[in-house]
């Protein structure tokens, strides 16, 4: 893999969009990368001399938050996690609705996805390069020939659900990468990565995978699951797979030993688990964004337009619905401990808490205007599908808005 540079690199799946030519770009992203590294010393081996000078990882930068927990972090002990089972005897309805949610999946080792059981041999075909996943012997083999060399090996981890996609990553000599196809529900079938430029890469080694630099693959994995990242180390043996109830929680041994030895019924537990609840709007959002990306982030990685669709909380905050409120959060709309909610009529009641001729009591002081045009199916008006660039799909876009004629996402 040594001395593969990708150039003007662009995954919505991961970060993005830095021009590879900016030098200040590249610099920003070593020092972020660098800071990294001082924080997780174990994790750079051999790996920090790759010559990849792309800028996969995210700025490792945390945002100013409140003290208590915070998504993301991994400075907690791995055995202070219990895993999600421990919590389902107290917690059932929680843990009931969690567990068919999208984020409760967010990564399967690759031989269990659902996608790739149901089409067992996949293929894709890219210029003179023919793709495949198969499911042979209980692995996942994926190959790549030119029609005389063929690269081939198992893969590692499914990413994904497949709300929009699943991507796949893989270890060759001693690199994570990400192979350059993902299954796209939408088309049915494999397809190029999405948010890669589609310019054939001169070698079958190019064509192959994508290498994750060391503090991308960290980032990459600790997003999806839980507790990868314990006592500032790396460990992918221990981690819990899943964005699961410790993720947003923070670690539960102690709250569950205190809840189990307790004799008479336990009216608050605050002091011994973190509930999100508490944080103030604004904080809320960032909270969410330690994962779904802040627009910190966004604004710092250069990203503009439809590239941000991707990013809820910054399309949010362009929304007057955020800046005049200043109380509409993610878990307005969105409940962690249900599936993702795909009805629009869903949504209604939650637009009309402050959009209704009579908004209920705890929000009347927002002063939300009702609308003139409908009564029901706000987002399907407000919230319209954008394409992302360099993509097979569309997204609700979080912006809310009225639609004009000339809004790149009006229906045509
Ligand atoms: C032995 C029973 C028991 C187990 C196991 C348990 N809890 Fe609890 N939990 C309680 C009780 C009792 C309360 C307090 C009453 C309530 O809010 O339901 C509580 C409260 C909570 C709260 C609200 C805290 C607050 O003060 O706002 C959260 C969040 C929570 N638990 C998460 C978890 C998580 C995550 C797990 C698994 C790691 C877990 N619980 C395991 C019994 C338990
Ligand atoms: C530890 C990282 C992490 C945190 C923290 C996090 N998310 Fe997620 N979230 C994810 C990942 C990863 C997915 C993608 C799941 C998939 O489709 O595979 C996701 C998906 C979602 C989805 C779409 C599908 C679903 O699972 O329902 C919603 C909605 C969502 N998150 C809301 C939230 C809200 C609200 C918060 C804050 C309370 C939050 N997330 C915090 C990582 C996180
Ligand atoms: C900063 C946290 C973060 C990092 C780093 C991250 N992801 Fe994600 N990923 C998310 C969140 C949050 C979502 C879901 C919301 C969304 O679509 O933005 C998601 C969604 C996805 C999806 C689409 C899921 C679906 O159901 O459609 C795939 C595939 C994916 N990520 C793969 C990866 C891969 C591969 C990497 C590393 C190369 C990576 N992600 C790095 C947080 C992260
Ligand atoms: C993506 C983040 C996220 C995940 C994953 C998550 N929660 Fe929560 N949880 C929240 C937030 C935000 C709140 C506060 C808002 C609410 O009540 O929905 C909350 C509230 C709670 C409460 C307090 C409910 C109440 O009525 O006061 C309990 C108990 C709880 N969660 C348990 C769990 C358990 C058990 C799991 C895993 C099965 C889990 N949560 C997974 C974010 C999450
Ligand atoms: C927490 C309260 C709150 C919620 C929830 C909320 N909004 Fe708003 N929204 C506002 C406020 C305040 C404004 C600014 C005053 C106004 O135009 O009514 C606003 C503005 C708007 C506007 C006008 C935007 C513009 O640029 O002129 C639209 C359209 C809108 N909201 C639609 C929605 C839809 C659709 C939902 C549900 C998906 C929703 N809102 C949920 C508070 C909210
Ligand atoms: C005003 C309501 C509303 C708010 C607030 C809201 N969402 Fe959503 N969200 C939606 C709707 C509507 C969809 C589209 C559902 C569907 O697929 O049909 C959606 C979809 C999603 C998805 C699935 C992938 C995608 O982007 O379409 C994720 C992930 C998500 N939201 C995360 C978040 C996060 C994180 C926040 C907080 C920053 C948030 N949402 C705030 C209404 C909302
Ligand atoms: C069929 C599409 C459609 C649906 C569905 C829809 N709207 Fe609208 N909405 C519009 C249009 C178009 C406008 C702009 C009207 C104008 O400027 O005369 C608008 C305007 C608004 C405004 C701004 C009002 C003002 O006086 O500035 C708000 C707030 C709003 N809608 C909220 C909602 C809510 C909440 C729902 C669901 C109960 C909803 N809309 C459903 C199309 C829709």
């Amino acid at each position: 893999m040594a001395g593969i540079t990708i150039q003007g690199f662009r995954s919505i799946f991961r970060t993005f969009g830095a021009p590879s030519g900016s030098v200040w770009k590249w610099a920003q992203s070593f020092a972020s990368f660098l800071l990294i590294a001082l924080v997780l010393p174990a994790l750079c081996s051999p790996l920090a001399a790759q010559t990849v000078t792309d800028t996969q990882a995210e700025t490792g930068l945390a945002e100013a938050h409140p003290q208590g927990w915070w998504p993301n972090e991994g400075a907690a002990a791995r055995n202070a996690y219990t895993g999600p089972r421990a919590c389902a005897p107290c917690h059932p309805s929680e843990f009931n609705g969690w567990r068919n949610s999208q984020m409760a999946h967010a990564i399967v080792p690759a031989v269990e996805s659902p996608f790739l059981r149901a089409h067992p041999h996949m293929s894709y075909q890219r210029g003179p390069y023919t793709y495949r996943i198969d499911l042979i012997g209980g692995k996942a083999v994926y190959s790549v020939t030119d029609g005389q060399n063929t690269l081939s090996i198992a893969l590692l981890w499914a990413y994904g659900t497949g709300v929009v996609g699943q991507a796949y990553v893989f270890r060759a000599n001693g690199v994570y990468n990400e192979a350059e196809v993902a299954f796209y529900p939408v088309l049915g079938r494999l397809d190029i990565v999405a948010g890669l430029v589609r310019a054939l890469p001169p070698t079958l080694q190019g064509a192959f995978g994508l290498p994750l630099i060391p503090a991308a693959a960290q980032q990459c994995i600790s997003c999806h699951t839980t507790a990868a990242v314990a006592g500032g180390r790396l460990d992918v043996q221990t981690l819990i797979r899943g964005v699961t109830c410790e993720a947003c929680h923070g670690p539960g041994a102690r709250h569950v030993a205190a809840m189990e030895k307790a004799s008479r019924p336990i009216k608050s537990a605050a002091n011994t688990i973190f509930d999100p609840v508490r944080l103030d709007p604004a904080d809320l959002e960032n909270f969410c964004a330690a994962c779904h990306r802040s627009s910190l982030l966004v604004e710092r990685e250069g990203l503009h337009g439809l590239d941000t669709v991707h990013y809820e909380p910054y399309r949010l905050e362009m929304s007057q619905c955020w800046i005049m409120s200043q109380r509409l959060t993610c878990i307005t709309c969105h409940n962690p401990h249900q599936p993702l909610q795909q009805n629009p009529v869903g949504y209604d009641s939650a637009c009309l808490s402050c959009h209704s001729a009579r908004p209920s009591s705890a929000v009347a002081l927002s002063a939300a205007k009702a609308c003139p045009v409908a009564a029901r199916n706000c987002v399907t008006c407000h919230m319209p599908e954008c394409r992302l660039p360099l993509s097979p799909f569309s997204l609700s876009d979080h912006f809310i808005r009225i639609v004009s004629a000339g809004d790149p996402c009006a229906k045509s």
